[in-house]
């Protein structure tokens, strides 16, 4: 784990990096605030050199300048920023740099930072979690790999005893904590991570945080009539699970309920996957994100009451998977036909939420890789979000400034009409494919109690990259953890 530090811009660094930030300008690159003391060392050429190696200032540039022997840090960073004046930093951009600068090392165990906040809470903030973002790494299943030689980050502010950046610091190590558990997390194979072991790490998770842990198996999931979640995870050779996870502090102001898709392995079902299988043991990312950002919550010790119900199952196929054309009766006794064995999402979904909403919570916050259509839509880095207006537009705000990317998608209530079932109370997809991500999202508000704030987020795209950018490596993202708990802390300040 890296420790992160804050130390005084005035005194001189000692590191094996230190990172400063660029702009791009009309006249080419130009060196960003923080960075006077470090090319003060080099006797004011850091410009110079920067040019010389055509260095642009762009965002996801980072050049490497070697300072042979002219300091006592052997490497300068210089990270871009774009299009942007010198003194003006945007924390989004701010943690893309240090995140893009922090991905490019390799073995440095000490690295500082020189980017001019000041004490600003929210730059503070953004240069951390770039940092602890961006100095992550998947080696677990690969101990030949160069390990995670990151040991230290000194952020170089103004006043290091300074109480808002004090708090910046430890809110985003927890933060990043949970968002780096999460890419773990998604980047395990379904061979590591099945339904049964998943909810074991829940549980031990769970209760080393402090929260209530409940687990059901497939005895109590039969005997819960939970029948969504046991038609999907049957075909597995790995029975499904139920996880409760519940933080309830003294005093607590408001009730969220938290609710995560945990399909550890979607190989479409009977109705197999023709393309796109191998990225499916990231179909847990929603499950991944809730179960973390809970146990953030309780750690930040946010005066809400929480509880995340997640649905756990691996869509397999054998001769115990469900069919197309079967007919599901749900934890509620609605009845759901089977058009798609690859539907599954909203299935487990739906009666994860109907248990959710039986405890009466003020809010729903639910995530979830549901569709391709999502994909289709918005791309790998924006995730789309559906469900009641305030709350649709407060997540995504909240979401935004947090510096996660997300957009606002409408529910036009005649999309209800294509799930209408000449057998069931509903089917689970429409022959007709448009709008699939807005259908989606149209079927899980079947399930819904009218009148409760709900939110739902797909993240099908943003989840996990095929190709590293800014602070994310290639494979899991950790997507949404940010805006939940940007979401929770909203909600918990009244
Ligand atoms: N897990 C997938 C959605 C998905 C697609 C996630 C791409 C991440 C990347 C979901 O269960 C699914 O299979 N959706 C299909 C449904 C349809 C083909 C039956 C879809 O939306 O394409
Ligand atoms: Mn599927
Ligand atoms: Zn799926």
């Amino acid at each position: 784990m890296t420790s992160v530090f804050l130390i005084d811009s005035a005194a001189p660094l000692t590191a094996d990096a230190v990172v400063v930030a660029t702009v791009c300008t009309d006249d080419g690159v130009a060196l960003a605030d923080g960075a006077a003391g470090v090319d003060a060392a080099l006797g004011g050429v850091l410009l110079e050199a920067l040019r010389a190696v055509e260095a642009t200032g762009k965002a996801d540039e980072a050049i490497k300048i070697p300072t042979l022997g002219k300091s006592a840090t052997p490497l300068v960073v210089a990270a871009g920023l774009g299009v942007a004046a010198p003194d003006t930093l945007e924390p989004e951009a701010v943690r893309r740099a240090v995140g893009t600068a922090l991905r490019g090392l390799q073995s440095a165990k000490r690295v500082a930072v020189a980017i001019g906040s000041g004490t600003d809470p929210q730059l503070v903030q953004a240069i951390a979690d770039g940092a602890l973002l961006g100095g992550y790494r998947f080696t677990r299943y690969k101990p030949s790999a160069e390990p995670n030689a990151l040991r230290r980050v000194d952020i170089a502010v103004t006043k290091p005893a300074d109480a808002g950046a004090k708090a910046a610091i430890r809110r985003s190590r927890i933060i990043i904590e949970a968002v780096n558990n999460t890419r773990d997390l998604v980047n395990t194979p379904a061979n590591h991570l099945n339904p049964v072991t998943f909810a074991a790490y829940a549980r031990e998770r769970g209760e080393a945080a402090g929260l209530r842990v409940e687990v059901l198996d497939e005895r109590a999931l039969k005997r819960g009539r939970f029948g969504a979640i046991l038609a999907v995870g049957g075909g597995s050779r790995t029975p499904p699970r139920l996880v409760r996870l519940s933080h309830t502090p003294a005093g607590a102001r408001a009730s969220v309920a938290l609710v995560g898709k945990g399909i550890t392995f979607d190989s479409g079902g009977l109705d197999l996957k023709q393309s796109g299988m191998g990225d499916m043991k990231s179909d847990m990312a929603g499950a991944a994100a809730v179960i973390e950002s809970i146990i953030a919550a309780a750690r930040l010790k946010l005066p809400i009451a929480i509880t995340a119900t997640v649905p756990m199952a691996e869509n397999a196929v054998s001769g115990s998977s469900y069919r197309p054309s079967d007919i599901l009766v749900m934890r509620d006794g609605r009845t759901v036909e089977i058009d798609n064995t690859d539907a599954e999402g909203r299935l487990i979904l739906a009666d994860a939420i109907l248990r959710a909403c039986e405890d009466s919570p003020d809010y729903l916050i639910e995530t979830a890789t549901l569709t391709g259509g999502q994909v289709v839509a918005l791309g790998n880095g924006t995730s789309g979000v559906m469900g009641t207006d305030a709350l649709r537009d407060r997540v995504v705000a909240l979401g935004t400034a947090a510096g996660e990317s997300l957009w606002p998608m409408p529910m036009p209530p005649r999309l209800r009409s294509v799930l209408d079932s000449p057998v069931a109370d509903v089917v689970n997809l429409p022959k007709d494919r448009s709008a699939s991500m807005l259908v989606g999202a149209t079927f899980l508000k079947d399930f819904v109690p009218e009148g409760l704030e709900w939110v739902h987020v797909d993240i099908a795209g943003p989840a996990f990259l095929h190709s590293a950018s800014g602070y994310n490596g290639q494979g899991g993202t950790g997507v949404i953890v940010r805006t939940i708990l940007a979401s929770l802390i909203d909600l918990a300040a009244g």
